[in-house]
């Protein structure tokens, strides 16, 4: 059996740093799911299609590869939020479930961040966080990570889309952004780096450890 830890949260709220964290910590892989909806956005992007188009948005999903997700063009402020827009048809989020299922069943243990992980993909995760912090706090780190990939982003403008993007998020009608009832929520707003991945691994350790415990052996 493998042992999960899902990651869920806001945009720029330090989840994917902290996920990749946990996953280093235990020795356990890492996914990045936004990727994957990044991917499909890309995909869509360079065939010319529509974001708002479910047609468009499936036909991209269907051939995604996830081995790409190292593209720095995903990155992009443009594709995030044209990932935010595909992330919405239910049959795109359907293409996507099967890779994250699989790739939560690898051995010794998975880590994924991402906004439905505790709730849809790995209801039965070992250990659930929601990360959160405040609009002005990712917007200034989002600033800070795409001006590390080269661009020259307009800090005002990101608050604006991470604010609408948000909203997408979490009011869409299929597997919305919210905490699932058993995860612990963790707010990064004060927190830099070590201690907001100090205090995760206080949420998760305990009950990472009593899930290595019951493991069956051999
Ligand atoms: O975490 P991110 O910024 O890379 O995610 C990009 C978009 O992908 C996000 O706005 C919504 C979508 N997404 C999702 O719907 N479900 C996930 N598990 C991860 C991301």
């Amino acid at each position: 059996m493998s042992i999960v830890i899902a990651v869920d949260g806001t945009a720029a709220s330090g989840k994917g740093t902290l996920a990749k964290r946990l996953a280093q910590h235990f020795g356990f892989h890492h996914l990045d799911s936004g990727s994957l909806y990044r991917l499909v956005a890309l995909g869509v992007h360079e065939a010319k299609g529509d974001p708002d188009a479910e047609a468009d948005a499936l036909a991209a999903a269907r051939i995604i590869d996830p081995a790409k997700a190292a593209d720095p063009r995903i990155r992009s402020a443009e594709i995030g939020h044209m990932a935010s827009l595909v992330s919405v048809f239910p049959g795109v989020r359907e293409t996507l479930l099967a890779y994250q299922r699989n790739f939560a069943a690898r051995a010794p243990g998975a880590v994924i961040d991402g906004r439905d992980i505790g709730t849809v993909v790995c209801p039965d995760a070992v250990a659930k966080l929601f990360v959160d912090a405040a609009p002005e706090v990712r917007a200034h780190r989002r600033f800070l990570e795409l001006q590390s990939y080269g661009a020259s982003p307009n800090e005002a403008d990101l608050l604006e889309e991470l604010k609408a993007r948000d909203i997408r998020d979490r009011t869409r009608a299929v597997a919305p952004l919210k905490p699932a009832s058993d995860a612990a929520l963790l707010d990064t707003t004060h927190l830099g780096i070590e201690p907001a991945f100090a205090a995760a691994l206080a949420l998760v350790e305990p009950r990472v450890e009593q899930a290595l415990k019951a493991r069956p052996r051999g």
